[in-house]
């Protein structure tokens, strides 16, 4: 089977690709435009694995999407690629509209043509066996929680950053093209993934990356914001489930019952590390920052038999070991764009910390200028 995965140069999709080639023998064609947080480095260990290909080029781009859909012959589409960062959508939406709602919008209607989807199909299950839609969607279309609850895949959609607002439009649309053309789709909402390959514009690996090189630990308003943490690798198991398993149509959520606060995820990593909390540096809080995530994932439990493999010590554990272990990686990945970047979305938060400003006296390491 030839399945499309795009946006598989980032951080989840290369994990996914890797635990694809590691355990089927599928052809994985990976489309990705390669933008800030897209790396081939994620994928180097299987760049040369004949059921891998790589094809760099735009989920909205059309005519390309006609071409690899004719020449692979796509059964199955897995829908990584995104802008996935709320405070880059605070600083900039337009890209996220671009991308997330009318990348998924392309790839949506060059999914009904090429397969030739007729409305009636949705009621054929031999054909929803045969050719599938999957988008790889977050939590954070709920909105926010209050200190009780969960969300369910019944909740109500109400997303509050521009990040959100685009996932939450992209899930509509997923929506419309079952109920109007049949096409056979699931959505999965996860929560917050961590682990190896991550960018480290994110909170656990920036805050491992700069616990290490004596910079101040950004924490945003009071930290007391709750996210549902899951290893990337259990949100593969998660996903290859529904893959093969989900009705379609139907939405599945994805969580780890790990709920944190972010300041404790911040001091869990210092001591890992053997830092001390002066480190912490408490700056402007994040517009519209939600309080609390939480997923009930009872339904994917029970419905398609998974569950996640990690506990989060032992997580954590491996993916600060990672990061300790793969510094050229890091090296690679934070260049004179994530410099820029960093510079400017700290330095407007009240406390100008630039990476080359340390703390307790101590130079800040700072390597690519
Ligand atoms: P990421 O930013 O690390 O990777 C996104 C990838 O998409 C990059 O390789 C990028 O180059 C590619 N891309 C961006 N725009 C593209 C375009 N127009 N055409 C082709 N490729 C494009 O993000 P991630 O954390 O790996 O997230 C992957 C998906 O999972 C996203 O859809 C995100 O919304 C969703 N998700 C992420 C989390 C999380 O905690 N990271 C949780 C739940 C859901
Ligand atoms: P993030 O990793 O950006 O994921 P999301 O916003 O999609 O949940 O942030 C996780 C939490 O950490 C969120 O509440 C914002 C907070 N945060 C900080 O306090 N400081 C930081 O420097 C970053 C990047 C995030």
């Amino acid at each position: 089977m030839n399945i499309l995965i795009t946006g598989g140069a980032g951080f989840i999709g290369s994990n996914f690709i890797r635990y694809m080639l590691t355990n089927y023998n599928h052809k994985i064609i990976n489309l990705d435009c390669l933008n800030y947080a897209g790396n081939l480095k994620n994928l180097r260990d299987i760049a040369g694995d004949s059921n891998y290909h790589f094809i760099k080029g735009d989920i909205g781009n059309r005519s390309l999407l006609n071409t690899v859909f004719q020449e692979f012959e796509i059964r199955v589409v897995v829908n990584f690629a995104a802008e996935s960062h709320v405070d880059r959508s605070i600083e900039d939406p337009e890209i996220f509209g671009k991308t997330n709602i009318m990348g998924t919008l392309a790839l949506l209607d060059t999914a009904r043509q090429f397969w030739k989807i007729h409305p009636q199909n949705k009621f054929s299950r031999e054909f929803k066996e045969n050719v599938k839609f999957l988008q790889v969607s977050t939590d954070e279309v709920y909105g926010t929680l209050g200190t009780e609850g969960y969300f369910t895949e019944k909740t109500n959609l109400a997303p509050n950053s521009p990040y959100s607002a685009s996932k939450a439009s992209a899930d509509l649309l997923v929506r419309a093209y079952f109920e109007t053309f049949g096409l056979p789709v699931n959505i999965t909402r996860c929560s917050n993934n961590y682990g190896p390959y991550q960018f480290p514009e994110k909170l656990i690996p920036l805050m491992i990356n700069n616990a290490m090189k004596n910079r101040a630990m950004p924490i945003y308003g009071d930290g007391k914001q709750v996210r549902d943490w899951l290893h990337v690798k259990d949100h593969c198991t998660a996903i290859d489930a529904v893959m093969q398993k989900g009705i379609g149509g139907e939405v599945y959520n994805i969580g780890g019952n790990n709920e944190k606060q972010n300041i404790e995820i911040v001091k869990l990593i210092l001591k890992a590390l053997n830092r001390g909390e002066d480190q912490i540096t408490y700056v402007t809080d994040r517009l519209g920052h939600d309080k609390r995530y939480a997923i009930d994932s009872s339904k994917i439990k029970k419905e398609l038999g998974w569950s996640p493999s990690y506990t989060f010590e032992q997580g954590m554990k491996e993916t600060i070991e990672w990061y300790l272990k793969n510094q050229e990686w890091m090296e690679d990945v934070i260049s004179g764009e994530y410099i820029r970047y960093y510079d400017q979305m700290y330095g407007e938060r009240g406390i100008f910390l630039p990476m080359t400003q340390g703390v307790n006296g101590l130079e800040a390491e700072v390597f690519d200028k």
